[in-house]
């Protein structure tokens, strides 16, 4: 179901790079760092330049790349603390967490960013993370089943007193969280997020979540999503808002793009690639019918560091990436996904502060500059 032009501008948000190694498994030269000096400077540059959101990830040991990591929730915290209005998105596993534990850390952190703390709550795929800490590793869909059950205690705690849960997963006894997180106007909590893209994946976005992240997708992957998340919300709930994948590469000419692309994965670190490729697969088959991520990604879609990222297409001249240019069809627009019904574009970038700016500078302006034209042409009842 199309959103109506004239409806809220497409938001952007970055992949947060607090893992070392960058977002693409290559040795391809990357001017990102991990660091926190460059990630401050990165965040305040980020909300300078049209980004309403950083995600952060969390990865507790190395994993094909990613050497060093640090912790999402707290990296998050230092993030939000150095900017004005960047929200941002600490990724955090429920396996790993008590929803009330977390809550009251999301709460504190809410409160010192004046409503700018959110989080990705992601199932896992790496079994060896979970074994090094000595955690059982549940088979996939028993993992939803535990998120959801998370999800679900943790919005009961941020709005209410008195919470009881005794759960499958998690227990909670007439527990009441003092003091609760903001209740802004743009949310009445700290927003959640999901990333996952297997059937259960789906069911539990139209449940319970906020806000679903897709892999890498092109339009018909992205639509098919959409209408799944839509048909599994609930009657009487807002269906979740979607986040699109995508890594960008925008150079002044198309052929410097798609040269990038090419070193990119003609540089890919193979047994890094491969390696993930074979976690994955030990961590379980997503559902039967194939819907997980990873299900049909190649080579070259593995390279952009778990995500698919390529296949949104966001790779070309500042003009394409926004609008899309024929003949280059196939190839990423923003405006077009977010016809499709994307909220959200989630972005990584090879060198991110040089990336970031000239995203800013040559790419939204576009994008800002066709949702004026489309919101301006729309019939006036769209235009509410
Ligand atoms: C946007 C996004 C961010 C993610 N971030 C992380 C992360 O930081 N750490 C992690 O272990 N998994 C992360 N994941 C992966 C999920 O934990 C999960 O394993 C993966 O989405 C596969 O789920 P599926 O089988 O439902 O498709 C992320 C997934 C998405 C879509």
């Amino acid at each position: 179901m199309p959103v109506p032009t004239g409806s809220d501008p497409v938001r952007f948000a970055y992949w947060v790079p607090n893992v070392s190694g960058g977002l693409v498994t290559s040795t391809i030269e990357q001017r990102t760092d991990w660091g926190y000096d460059y990630n401050r400077e990165l965040a305040v540059l980020a909300e300078n330049n049209g980004f309403d959101y950083a995600l952060s990830q969390v990865r507790y040991m190395a994993s094909h790349g990613a050497e060093f990591q640090h912790e999402s929730t707290s990296f998050s915290l230092a993030l939000l603390l150095a900017t004005q209005r960047l929200k941002v998105i600490a990724a955090v596993h429920p396996g790993l967490w008590h929803p009330g534990v977390l809550a009251k850390l999301g709460a504190t952190a809410d409160h010192l960013s004046n409503g700018r703390f959110a989080v990705n709550v992601v199932s896992g795929w790496f079994k060896g993370e979970f074994t090094a800490l000595g955690e059982p590793w549940l088979e996939h869909d028993e993992r939803y089943r535990r998120s959801e059950e998370f999800i679900r205690a943790l919005r009961q705690i941020w709005t209410e007193d008195h919470t009881e849960l005794a759960g499958d997963f998690y227990r909670l006894r007439d527990f009441s969280l003092k003091p609760k997180p903001l209740n802004t106007p743009e949310r009445p909590h700290p927003e959640i997020f999901q990333g996952g893209n297997s059937t259960a994946a789906r069911a539990m976005a139209g449940r319970v979540s906020d806000w679903y992240f897709s892999n890498g997708k092109d339009f018909d992957g992205v639509t098919e999503q959409i209408n799944d998340v839509r048909a599994a919300a609930q009657a009487g709930r807002t269906a979740p808002r979607f986040g699109l994948n995508g890594f960008l590469i925008a150079r002044d000419t198309e052929a410097e793009a798609r040269d990038t692309l090419r070193e990119i994965v003609a540089k890919a670190d193979t047994e890094a690639v491969h390696g993930f490729r074979d976690a994955v697969q030990q961590a379980g088959p997503s559902t039967g019918d194939g819907k997980g991520m990873w299900q049909d990604s190649g080579f070259e879609d593995l390279v952009q560091y778990n995500n698919d990222g390529f296949r949104t297409g966001l790779i070309g001249t500042p003009e394409q990436i926004a609008m899309g240019v024929p003949p280059a069809e196939g190839w990423g627009r923003i405006v077009a996904y977010k016809r499709l019904g994307v909220d959200l574009l989630l972005l990584g970038f090879l060198h991110y502060l040089e990336e970031v700016e000239y995203f800013g500078k040559r790419v939204l302006p576009l994008v800002r500059e066709l949702e004026a034209q489309e919101a301006a042409s729309a019939p006036v009842a769209a235009r509410a």
